[in-house]
């Protein structure tokens, strides 16, 4: 267990990007009530995957994560959960035949209500109210009323959160997982994809690949891992009110976990030394996220790691970079080289939208899907010349036709992006651009297999 640490020993440490309550007694309430609540996950399930993250760690897997950037009161909506959980499992079946390992899933769901902003206010005609920090924090109506912090958004967020999980552990266990159904998916939107002719190839090896295991007896009727699968959340650990009220300690072991998600990550913004949200990590069980931006320099990254992962556990730690298409292949590889030095077993993945975000003309913010593209080539890129696992992607996506970032293969255009601009924070891929990055890895992933196999011959 970490030392000198309790679940508000936080509080000593410099917290940036909490919102200035107006009320504390309110705040207080609001904690106190959240206390008593039951966990969102159990401390086994936080075990599990971190397991798994150890087999990505290793190379011996691979890391999906993937969801919205800002989940909201006012796109809850069991529809919107489900086509999320669809096009994910659609890249994970993809991304299984093309890489010939297995994918670990883990939603950006159930729980990423808080968000980091540039500016601590917004000035819109004259007028200048505190930014929209996510739904757990306030509301994205520019007036006063709205913009004010209000910590009773917690609970709602807490029983959001619940029914999603709710819901999501149904959809993988309850059988709408089923291996032949999801390539069914697949094959209905490449009917409609410009591009189908160039994903023909794979989606047709798929789709042998079932026909010939069924022939052989291998079907989700008599196998029934094939109608399941597992699925965990994670979400940006920002809110430390909110996470300290679901701080519970496991019964069977007497460490602490975090129970509002399975994993949890450190932002770019959150992430330096002395830092609030890095106290609160260190001590708790689950697998941690830690974004690393440009201004991240090997040496505070390895301090980071001192702090965060002092007993090296593999699958404890997943580095998620975000630098920009144009930079990735200057910064990554210093930080790949310090921690393959100190042999860190951590988990490397690819977050190509957070350096990749630009204004088009008409003010809208997009991003271009050949910059998240170029990231992930480079991504893959400097992994294959230094020798170490591209071992995930990070995106924000939704199974919704949203008009957010311009291109894809239904290109949207930057006039186009006006039409379903839904997103209460960063543009999110499309379902079918999300389909379209799975496509384009798996030829990517296919490669580092083919690299792998020379190497073992
Ligand atoms: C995010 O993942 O939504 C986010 C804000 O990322 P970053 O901390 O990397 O900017
Ligand atoms: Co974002």
């Amino acid at each position: 267990m970490a030392t000198n640490w309790t679940p508000e020993s936080w509080r000593r440490y410099e917290a940036r990007q909490l919102p200035d309550y107006p009320d504390p007694q309110a705040l207080a309430a609001a904690e106190a009530e959240l206390g008593h609540y039951p966990p969102l996950v159990f401390a086994g399930e936080a075990r599990a995957l971190t397991a798994d993250l150890a087999q990505v760690a290793a190379g011996k897997a691979f890391l999906l994560q993937g969801g919205d950037c800002a989940e909201s009161f006012a796109e809850f909506h069991p529809n919107n959960i489900r086509d999320t959980f669809r096009v994910l499992l659609q890249m994970a079946v993809i991304l299984t035949y093309s890489s010939k390992l297995p994918i670990v899933k883990v939603g950006r769901m159930a729980g990423q209500f808080a968000k980091p902003r540039s500016a601590p206010t917004e000035t819109i005609d004259g007028v200048e109210l505190p930014s929209y920090r996510g739904d757990n924090v306030n509301d994205i109506a520019f007036t006063p009323e709205g913009r004010a912090p209000d910590p009773q958004r917690m609970v709602k967020s807490y029983s959001q959160s619940a029914a999603t999980l709710n819901l999501l552990r149904a959809f993988s266990h309850g059988g709408y997982a089923n291996l032949q159904q999801v390539h069914r998916w697949t094959l209905d939107f490449m009917g409609r994809s410009p591009w189908a002719s160039h994903y023909q190839q794979i989606a047709d090896r798929i789709g042998d690949a079932l026909a010939f295991m069924a022939a052989c007896g291998i079907s989700p009727e008599t196998v029934p891992q094939l109608q399941g699968t597992s699925f965990y959340t994670s979400h940006e650990a920002l809110l430390l009110q909110y996470e300290q009220a679901l701080t519970r300690q496991d019964s069977l072991t007497g460490d602490w976990y975090d129970t509002s998600a399975h994993m949890l990550w450190i932002g770019d913004r959150t992430r330096f030394e002395g830092s609030a949200h890095v106290e609160y990590l260190r001590g708790v069980g689950n697998p941690i996220g830690l974004k690393c931006g440009p201004s991240l320099e090997p040496d505070a990254l390895l301090r980071m790691l001192d702090t965060l992962d002092p007993a090296r556990t593999p699958g404890r730690i997943t580095l998620i970079t975000r630098y920009g298409h144009d930079k990735i292949e200057a910064h990554l590889p210093k930080l790949v080289r310090a921690v393959k030095r100190e042999g860190r077993p951590v988990v490397w993945s690819c977050d190509p939208m957070h350096g990749n975000v630009i204004k088009a003309s008409n003010g809208y913010k997009t991003r271009p899907f050949d910059r998240i593209l170029d990231e992930v080539r480079g991504f893959f890129a400097v992994h294959r010349a230094e020798g170490t696992h591209g071992g995930g992607i990070h995106a924000e996506m939704t199974g919704q036709n949203v008009t957010e970032c311009t291109g894809g293969a239904i290109a949207v255009t930057e006039q186009g992006l006006a039409d379903r601009y839904h997103t209460h924070c960063d543009p999110r891929l499309n379902a079918g651009q999300s389909i379209e990055l799975a496509f384009l890895l798996a030829e990517m992933l296919n490669q580092e297999l083919k690299e792998r196999e020379k190497v073992a011959a």
